[in-house]
């Protein structure tokens, strides 16, 4: 079964063939994170604007690749929500319009279930296949939510984060730090040159509860760069990278310290047979290597390349809920606050 992934929910235009939902057929991806490293931030007008731009080519270039005509397709999958309504809007309508050229079924993704899905991508062995229940850790620029997958399909939200999302605070530390945008990245490199000498951020904890809370953690982050006169940045001050590796190495500790215990937490909780990463921020190494290290099950990860937003991830979720018969009509709305469990 080859389905088209479309996605379109944030700043990315993307599009993929994907075979049975492990195959990679082809997997494009436009970013447009140059246009808004200048902004410090996504702004939703120009992400629309950019998708509607890139939509045609993109999908045009997911079919070449793959060496298919659109008629030979099985289906055609795309993110409904959660998201910019706006970018989502796009996706959506590009999606519609192909699968009713050729009469394919079509089928709105839910993105975090893209997210979770991902991981099944050339990295799942189809005999051995993952035992259920998994937890999983979703955390990216929007979300970062802890769900419980009890099977194909299943899915309960256990945790979430209470304001911001574990990406959005990679990407205010790195702004307050004078480093550029997407923040993830940027945090994870200056973080190579830290010393190790900056004293440790408070860890935030919810008592009794799987959720998150970043807000403080990024504040703190605040505080400390006004005390070292990083911030706000001016003209005559000195720079002083030393200071912004120790905090951004002593932030990326807290963040992950953080995302790890509470995922730790859940896998014993609800027995898990594994625990699956996925979103932006599950491409962060340290991240990746303290799970493994911290969890009594085994971790599953996609390659970083597949943890940021991408079409194959949707094409990989599409062939689990269309082989079991599910499809939607041509009136599905983009639900920029879809929930997943
Ligand atoms: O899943 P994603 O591509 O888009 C959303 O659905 O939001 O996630 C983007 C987020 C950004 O906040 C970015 O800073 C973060 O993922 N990110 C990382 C890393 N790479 C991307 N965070 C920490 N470490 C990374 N290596
Ligand atoms: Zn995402």
């Amino acid at each position: 079964m080859k389905i088209l992934g479309i996605e379109t929910s944030c700043d990315e235009t993307a599009a993929a063939v994907i075979e049975d939902g492990r195959v990679i057929c082809s997997n494009v991806v436009a970013s447009q994170a140059e246009i808004h490293a200048r902004y410090g931030g996504i702004v939703p007008e120009v992400a629309s604007r950019e998708h509607m731009l890139a939509i045609v080519p993109v999908a045009r270039q997911a079919l070449a690749d793959a060496g298919l005509e659109l008629r030979q397709l099985d289906g055609v999958a795309v993110t409904h929500g959660p998201g910019l309504a706006g970018s989502l809007l796009i996706g959506v309508n590009a999606a519609k319009g192909l699968a009713l050229a050729e009469g394919l079924p079509f089928l709105g993704v839910n993105h975090l279930e893209g997210h979770v899905y991902a991981a099944w991508l050339e990295e799942v062995d189809p005999e051995r296949e993952p035992g259920f229940p998994l937890v999983c850790l979703i955390a990216s620029g929007g979300h970062t939510d802890l769900i419980l997958m009890q099977d194909h399909g299943r899915f309960t939200l256990v945790g979430r984060t209470r304001d911001d999302a574990a990406g959005e605070a990679f990407d205010k530390a790195a702004r307050v730090l004078g480093l550029g945008f997407p923040g993830g990245p940027e945090i994870q490199e200056a973080s190579k040159a830290s010393n190790g000498k900056e004293p440790p951020f408070t860890r935030p904890r919810i008592k009794n509860s799987l959720d998150f809370s970043f807000s403080g953690l990024k504040t703190a982050v605040l505080r400390r760069a006004e005390e070292r006169g990083l911030y706000p940045p001016s003209d005559d001050s000195e720079p002083r990278p030393q200071d912004v590796a120790n905090i951004a190495g002593a932030f990326q500790d807290a963040a992950v310290d953080v995302m790890v215990q509470r995922t730790v937490e859940a896998a014993g909780r609800y027995r898990a047979k594994g625990v699956l990463l996925g979103g932006g921020v599950a491409a962060n190494l340290l991240l990746r290597e303290e799970m493994d290290r911290h969890s009594p099950v085994p971790v599953i990860v996609p390659r970083p390349s597949l943890c940021t937003d991408n079409g194959a991830m949707i094409g990989a979720a599409a062939y689990y809920r269309l082989r079991s018969g599910a499809q939607h009509q041509w009136d599905l709305d983009v639900v920029p606050d879809l929930r997943l469990g």
